[in-house]
């Protein structure tokens, strides 16, 4: 078995400097705000993986689906020889894409959970003991430096994540992933797409219940980590469409005027009663939507796939 690598490119503390000042900037201004990054402690990401299972969650479905359908299409327009993922996680759908890949010599998982990137490696190199895995520990948001892997390279990133970035977010970090690529490197980008409003709540706020505890979680992590004393069943779960911006927005309502301290960071948050804090933006995407911003950061739509219902899409892109 091939030896793995792990390059770690964020300070060991830039998680716990990058929280403070996520929260002390989302809680002090008006409206509200925390951002969706912080759902992922070990208990937020058991809680996401259920919500893939959900019967209403749809968008893991249907990109598992094109996934497994595209494969072979995706292999042969990137030739690829190194596949880089952003976000990687579990590395669980990448499964289709690396056995489709026949010439692929090294793939490099880009995750800021190291526990996630150790588990899925191990997992990984049982199956393809002959694969170099280099895994980084990097936040990909923030500009990435990747390996010298042999090209041409196929940069992945799934699960519709490009949505939890805002408009402007979203431009420099498409520009960031066009300066990783090469002539002859590709993007492979899952996009949820718009669709009827029910179909889109119901996605965010399950019957069982689990998304109002993913939803929740993110005060548990406040609490553990910045001392704060959230109650987070103060606190109701609301998924709602924003129709102008074309994105499903998570929030928490406070069921009563409270006060919370946060005693790390030297501060005491006032909450109206019904007074919303979001935590997410969803965004959800239309082929043009896509193919503009694409262009607008160097890079060229070249392929657009969607499941057998047009609930999602994978796009691979070139550079232009
Ligand atoms: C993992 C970011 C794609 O936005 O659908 C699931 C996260 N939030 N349910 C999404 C999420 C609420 C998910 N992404």
């Amino acid at each position: 078995m091939k030896p793995f690598l792990l390059t770690r490119t964020l300070p060991e503390d830039a998680t716990d400097a990058a929280l403070r000042a996520d929260v002390l900037h989302g809680l002090s201004r008006r409206p509200k705000t925390l951002p969706p990054k912080w759902f992922y402690d070990a208990r937020g990401s058991e809680l996401f993986e259920e919500i893939t299972r959900l019967p209403e969650y749809y968008p893991t479905r249907a990109e598992r689906e094109i996934l497994i359908d595209r494969a072979g299409e995706i292999a042969a327009a990137s030739g690829a020889r190194t596949l880089v993922e952003l976000g990687s996680g579990s590395s669980e759908k990448t499964r289709h894409l690396l056995d489709a890949l026949a010439d692929l010599h090294s793939y490099v998982p880009v995750d800021v959970s190291e526990s996630a990137l150790r588990g899925a490696a191990e997992a990984l190199l049982k199956e393809r003991p002959g694969l170099s895995v280099h895994a980084l520990i990097a936040d990909f948001t923030a500009g990435l430096t990747l390996p010298e892997t042999p090209g041409p390279r196929l940069v992945a990133f799934l699960g519709g994540t490009l949505g939890n970035l805002l408009p402007a977010e979203r431009s420099v970090f498409l520009k960031s992933v066009r300066d990783l690529l090469a002539p002859g490197d590709t993007l492979l980008l899952g996009t949820d797409l718009v669709k009827d409003e029910e179909v889109l709540v119901a996605a965010y706020d399950d019957a069982a219940g689990v998304t109002a505890a993913f939803n929740r979680n993110v005060l548990s992590v406040v609490d553990r980590e910045l001392g704060a004393d959230f109650v987070p069943e103060d606190f109701a779960h609301v998924a709602r469409w924003n129709p102008r911006e074309e994105w499903i927005e998570m929030r928490l309502r406070a069921r009563r005027s409270l006060t919370v301290k946060i005693p790390e960071l030297d501060l005491v948050v006032p909450f109206e009663a019904g007074e919303e804090l979001r935590t997410e933006v969803s965004a959800k995407f239309r082929e043009d939507g896509v193919r503009g911003e694409l262009a607008a950061a160097g890079l060229r739509l070249a392929h657009w796939w969607t499941d057998s219902e047009d609930r999602f899409a994978l796009s691979l892109s070139t550079v232009d």
